[in-house]
């Protein structure tokens, strides 16, 4: 048995199928087009019978795709077969994925047809999906809770009715790898004309074991993994291509598979998705989130400056990333601390740098970021961290539909309470106005803002992060508060502070 695993990406049928992830027809263009370049071998363009707007983009897809295979999912039903056919017309490679449940929850409530006329369904629509493409995948929805002997009835029914790829979906996510692997060995050991046919997996994540599982189906004889980019996908999503391609290649050396992914692809793909949905994948996602390869703490960060394979398993030009992060926060240690001040062109002695550490610490411990321009400063700033001008005072506003928005602003600024009106469009930029007449700093630019609630209810906490940006820098700011307006406003001084601490250090520099 060859040890090549095909990779079926269904992102734009699985994936799309989750909520808010939709896509218009131009985005599931630039999606197919990457998912063709990195050396996905099938590409599940989208359901066809489901809607005109479906039916369209696997008809476009199949006209664009130059290299994979293109599918089209369809229940065992001859017009959801018609509407695959017509679609999929325009590739080069075509395949016709069908489906039916075929466990007894779902064959009683949802289909609500007896297994035996199940099994019929299942001969009657490869067969006749046969008779219009040469490769034609079932798949037995609901798999890993059918029971075994109908489960191999129909797989092997299938096979006999010319379906050359066999899908065997945990659908629910309901397997773990131990009774996944034992299942995929079960149907090769028991469905007599397995051998024709490749066998899928198709896991789902609701335990969080979809990439585990998928592999222990390979482990055990299957030859196809289904999967998505971001592991989008049905409720808690599929399993994650990154990982899966990741996992053969880093440990080759237990699991000796090989997919066609062009693994410096994964990230600019992982990165192309998050731009089309607007949904950015979770910080610690495995491969492609921000943290994967940032390092913080000072042990940790010792370790890879001396030998990078101390703490990291793979590198991150492997999957498409820049180098390795070494974030310098408050868990961080003078070695890394001193060497990030080299490459910022500082040529401290002990005694400086451990002058400049002990700022560093002090400076990180109140703040939950430091940029490079942060640590310009505490480095260049000898007789003590620069004194914070500015501190919030009081805040009143004149919010509501009749526009215009007022803000009354207090503020200390070198120790002097100092209060300005202005009128904005909406509270915000009244605040953000008013902040300008009491501090001017007329070269500087709002470059960023968001706003997210830090947890759920009306009463939630509001978290403001914000960016200036003047002369070529950019200044951060965070904000907390009950009220998002003072949030605002607390982000705004915050970055207001950086920004006038880095004037009298930082050099100007042309923007690009
Ligand atoms: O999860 C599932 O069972 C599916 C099938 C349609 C393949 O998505
Ligand atoms: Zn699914």
């Amino acid at each position: 048995m060859s040890n090549h695993v095909f990779i079926f990406d269904t992102t734009l049928r699985d994936g799309e199928q989750s909520p808010g992830y939709s896509m218009d027809l131009n985005e599931k263009l630039q999606m197919a087009e990457m998912l063709d370049g990195m050396g996905v071998d099938i590409i599940e363009a989208g359901f066809p019978a489901a809607s005109k707007g479906d039916y369209e983009s696997v008809y476009k897809v199949s006209q664009q795709v130059k290299s994979a295979t293109v599918a089209g999912l369809c229940r065992a039903l001859h017009k959801d077969i018609d509407a695959v056919v017509n679609a999929i017309r325009p590739a080069h490679r075509k395949r016709i994925h069908t489906f039916i449940s075929t466990s007894p929850l779902h064959m009683k409530h949802k289909l609500q047809v007896e297994p035996e006329r199940v099994l019929e369904m299942i001969k009657e629509s490869v067969s006749y999906a046969r008779q219009h493409c040469d490769e034609v995948e079932f798949s037995a929805e609901d798999a890993t809770r059918s029971d075994h002997d109908f489960l191999c009835r129909a797989i092997e029914t299938a096979i006999n009715a010319g379906a050359l790829v066999v899908n065997i979906p945990d659908t629910v996510g309901y397997t773990v790898p131990e009774e996944y692997g034992a299942l995929i060995k079960m149907l090769r050991n028991r469905v007599p004309n397995i051998d024709k046919a490749i066998i899928s997996t198709h896991c789902h994540n609701d335990l969080g074991l979809a990439v585990a599982n998928s592999i222990a189906g390979v482990a055990a004889g299957a030859r196809q993994i289904e999967c998505t980019v971001n592991g989008i996908g049905e409720r808690a999503g599929n399993a994650s291509m990154e990982e899966i391609v990741m996992t053969f290649r880093t440990r080759a050396d237990i699991l000796p598979f090989d997919t066609g992914i062009l693994a410096e692809k994964i990230m600019p793909a992982s990165k192309l998705l998050t731009q089309i949905t607007g949904f950015a994948v979770q910080p610690n996602k495995a491969i492609v989130g921000a943290n994967a390869f940032a390092h913080e703490s000072g042990i940790h960060q010792d370790g890879m400056l001396k030998n990078a394979s101390t703490y990291e398993i793979m590198t991150p030009e492997s999957v498409g990333r820049d180098k390795s992060d070494l974030v310098l926060g408050k868990h961080s240690g003078r070695n890394a601390f001193r060497t990030k001040l080299v490459t910022l062109g500082f040529d401290f002695d002990d005694e400086e740098l451990n002058a400049a550490f002990e700022r560093f610490k002090d400076y990180a411990d109140r703040k939950k970021k430091v940029s490079d321009d942060d640590l310009i400063v505490i480095a260049s700033s000898k007789d003590g961290l620069p004194k914070e001008r500015i501190r919030f005072v009081s805040l009143g506003v004149k919010s509501g539909s009749y526009g215009p928005q007022e803000a009354e602003l207090e503020l200390e600024i070198d120790g002097e309470k100092k209060k300005a009106k202005a009128n904005g469009k909406g509270p915000v930029d009244a605040c953000f106005k008013a902040m300008r007449v009491l501090v001017r700093h007329d070269d500087a630019i709002l470059s960023n803002y968001e706003l997210k609630a830090l947890t759920s209810g009306s009463d939630a906490k509001g978290e403001v992060n914000i960016k200036l940006s003047e002369h070529g820098h950019s200044y951060s700011g965070i904000g907390v508060d009950g009220d998002v307006i003072v949030a605002s406003v607390r982000a705004y001084i915050d970055a207001l502070n950086r920004l006038l601490a880095g004037r009298n250090v930082l050099p100007v520099k042309k923007a690009n």
